[in-house]
């Protein structure tokens, strides 16, 4: 194995292993929310490994205050392989030495608000725990709750990360378009490439398409490449400070379905971050992901076993 592969190999060993150990004596009888794959973890990473730098950039520049916004939340927690807790987006901002003023977390099932509710009492912090709104809500309902849709009168006043985590096409671009006019907002959506792929020659799906895309230029697109620049050019025309700047993230999952997470922002320190955070998650796979899981909960095994 190349020195490469091992400095990432350990990399993604010590961040799951960080998140992992959070969890993993938690026991409830809850439910969790879904799990799709130990693909899906990377996504999770992207976002343990932005929380930091994202606030460290905001409190040199003198922002007043930074908020966390999940509308798609879940329950907290995955099982994986029936047996290990792993933590979902609502708790990761939650282990990080780098607090958020606010974290706005939603979901739209009953199930997991609860779980989520009582999952948070776990968290001993009262400070923190003030800070914690969970709702039961539609997303795009949310959205409009949240973001005013124009630039705010004050810039510094109050900066957001928002974890656009759904399983399809849900948010409208209408409401992509009122966060991404609300003033310092930076985004990691994920962005379901091969549900677009799939859908667009079905009759029944197109108003669904036209909605989440905001017109119907991508009637006219076929390869999953274009169907993401596209997405991501719309993006980049927003932008009252700079312009965003867009970075995407393939991630296929065993069957070989694609997705991408896509990742904006206005900052030139945080579009920095975004390159580098791009370049780190394509660099470990699933099956890294997966043997550095194992060798994180504590299970010996050989690293050669994972390539
Ligand atoms: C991929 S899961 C999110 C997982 C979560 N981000 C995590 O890391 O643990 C998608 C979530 O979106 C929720 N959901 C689906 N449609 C929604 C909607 N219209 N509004 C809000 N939440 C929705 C589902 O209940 C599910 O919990």
């Amino acid at each position: 194995m190349t020195s490469k592969k091992l400095d990432d190999y350990d990399w993604t060993k010590n961040r799951l292993k960080y998140l992992f150990d959070n969890v993993k004596d938690w026991k409830d009888d809850l439910v969790y929310t879904e799990y799709l794959g130990i693909w899906s973890m990377k996504k999770l990473i992207a976002l343990d490994y932005y929380i930091e730098p994202f606030v460290k950039i905001l409190r040199k520049n003198n922002f007043k205050k930074w908020v966390f916004v999940d509308p798609f939340a879940g329950s907290g927690l995955f099982k994986i392989n029936d047996k290990f807790n792993f933590p979902g987006s609502p708790l990761i901002p939650l282990f990080r030495r780098e607090q958020f003023h606010k974290y706005l977390l939603s979901d739209v099932n009953q199930k997991y608000i609860n779980a989520l509710n009582l999952r948070i009492k776990n968290f001993e912090n009262i400070e923190i725990l003030n800070n914690i709104e969970i709702k039961k809500i539609d997303c795009n309902k949310r959205i409009n709750e949240i973001f005013s849709g124009s630039r705010p009168n004050n810039w510094k006043d109050i900066a957001y990360l928002v974890f656009l985590d759904s399983y399809g096409l849900d948010i409208s671009w209408d409401n992509m378009a009122r966060i991404l006019n609300s003033g310092p907002v930076d985004i990691i959506f994920t962005f379901m490439t091969w549900g677009i792929v799939r859908n667009k020659n079905i009759i029944q799906s197109r108003p669904k398409l036209n909605k989440f895309f905001g017109d119907i230029h991508w009637q006219s697109l076929s390869k999953q490449d274009d169907f993401v620049e596209y997405y991501c050019k719309k993006i980049q025309k927003f932008g009252h400070y700079k312009k965003y700047k867009t970075y995407n993230i393939a991630i296929e999952n065993l069957k070989g379905n694609r997705y991408d997470l896509i990742l904006a922002t206005q900052s030139e320190g945080g579009a920095n971050v975004l390159n580098d955070l791009r370049k780190k998650i394509e660099s470990i796979n699933p099956k890294m992901i997966e043997g550095a899981f194992s060798v994180a909960r504590g299970e010996q095994r050989q690293i050669s076993e994972f390539y």
